[in-house]
This record gives structure tokens, C-alpha cells and sequence, in this order.
């Protein structure tokens, strides 16, 4: 099975520590997502502090993880570009493709929506001292405490061939 069809939201984990090694790999991948004008408008933060991450935690209903989670990466959209209207769709690009090297690396890991909310976004911004541009997206990390199998969701009926009709 290709690595994406193997990805899925994995909210619990051991204890275990995620290594330095899958951390620069996760950030690789995210690194070499595509984007408008090639303008990567990202940075990274990773956070492994205790603290922090339980803070983290309370940014939205379904940041809940992040308490048990040893690891996040907070995705933060830069400001400016040449296509400042597309920094979303690349940060995007970017989350994927931590998950999906996440899942090569026999992670588990569940993207966390921050952007375009205001409240989580002001709550992130503050506790991660992002002064320019915004915190994108949390993603929580760890190695999967529980194993599900992945359900296809391919459905022909939402495919077209050249128009709509
Ligand atoms: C923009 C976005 C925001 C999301 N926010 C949350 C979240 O706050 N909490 C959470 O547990 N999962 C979150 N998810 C994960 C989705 O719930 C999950 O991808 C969806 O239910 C499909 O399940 P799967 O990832 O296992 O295929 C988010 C996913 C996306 C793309």
C-alpha cells in the first residue's frame, strides 16, 4: 500500500520521544512542499517542553492530544511572499507532508486547524512568541499506541470528465 493511503489522524501515543533523526526528516518533507512562486512561507517551531505543550493543548476543543503527545510541530505562516494570497494552500502543502513522512517513519500523527481562526491563533501566537506572521497549524506527534485500519474513501460518483454535467 502506498505511504498515503496508509496515513490517518493517530490522537494517542506511548511516551516514547520522537528522535532528532524523524524530526529533520518530518522537516525535510515539509520543506520540500510545493509553493506559489516557490515562496515558502514557512517556519517551524518544534515543542517537546512539558509545559508548553499542556498550554498548547488548550488552544482548541480538539488540540486535546497534545497533552499526551511528546512532540508537536507548529506550522507558522510567514507574512509577505510574492503570492501572499496563496501562503495558506502552501503551509497546507507543508502540514501534508509532515504527516505523510510521519506515517513513513512509523509515526503516528493528526493535524490540528489553527488558521483562519483568530482565537486559537492570538492563544498560539502569544504562548509561541510569534511576533511575525501566524501560527498555521499544530500537529501532533508521537509513536501510535493504537492501530486502526484505514478506511478507502475513493467514490466515483464525485468524479467528473471535463465539465461538471
Ligand atoms: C484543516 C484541518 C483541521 C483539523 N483539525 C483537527 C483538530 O482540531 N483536531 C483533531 O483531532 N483532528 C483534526 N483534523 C483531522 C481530521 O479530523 C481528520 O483528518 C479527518 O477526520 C479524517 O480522518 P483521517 O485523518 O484519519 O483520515 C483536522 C484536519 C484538517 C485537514
Amino acid at each position: 500500500m502506498s505511504l498515503l493511503m496508509k496515513r490517518q489522524s493517530v490522537r494517542h501515543y506511548t511516551k516514547e520521544t520522537v528522535s532528532e533523526v524523524a524530526i529533520t526528516t518530518m522537516l525535510e518533507a515539509a520543506m520540500q512542499a510545493p509553493s506559489a512562486n516557490n515562496q515558502q512561507p514557512w517556519e517551524f517551531i518544534i515543542v517537546d517542553d512539558r509545559t508548553i505543550l499542556d498550554q498548547l493543548s488548550k488552544a482548541s476543543r480538539g488540540a486535546w492530544m497534545l497533552a499526551d503527545a511528546p512532540l508537536a510541530i507548529i506550522v507558522v505562516m510567514k507574512e509577505g511572499g510574492k503570492s501572499p494570497r496563496m501562503r495558506p494552500q502552501d503551509c497546507a502543502a507543508a502540514v501534508e507532508n509532515i504527516l505523510l513522512s510521519a506515517v513513513e517513519q512509523q509515526l503516528g500523527a493528526v493535524w490540528i486547524g489553527v488558521y483562519p481562526l483568530e482565537e486559537r491563533m492570538t492563544y498560539i501566537n502569544e504562548i509561541l512568541h510569534i511576533t511575525k506572521g501566524t501560527a498555521f497549524a499544530q500537529i501532533a506527534i508521537g509513536h501510535p499506541d493504537t492501530t486502526k485500519s484505514v478506511t478507502k474513501r475513493y467514490d466515483a460518483s464525485r468524479v467528473y470528465r471535463n465539465t461538471m454535467e
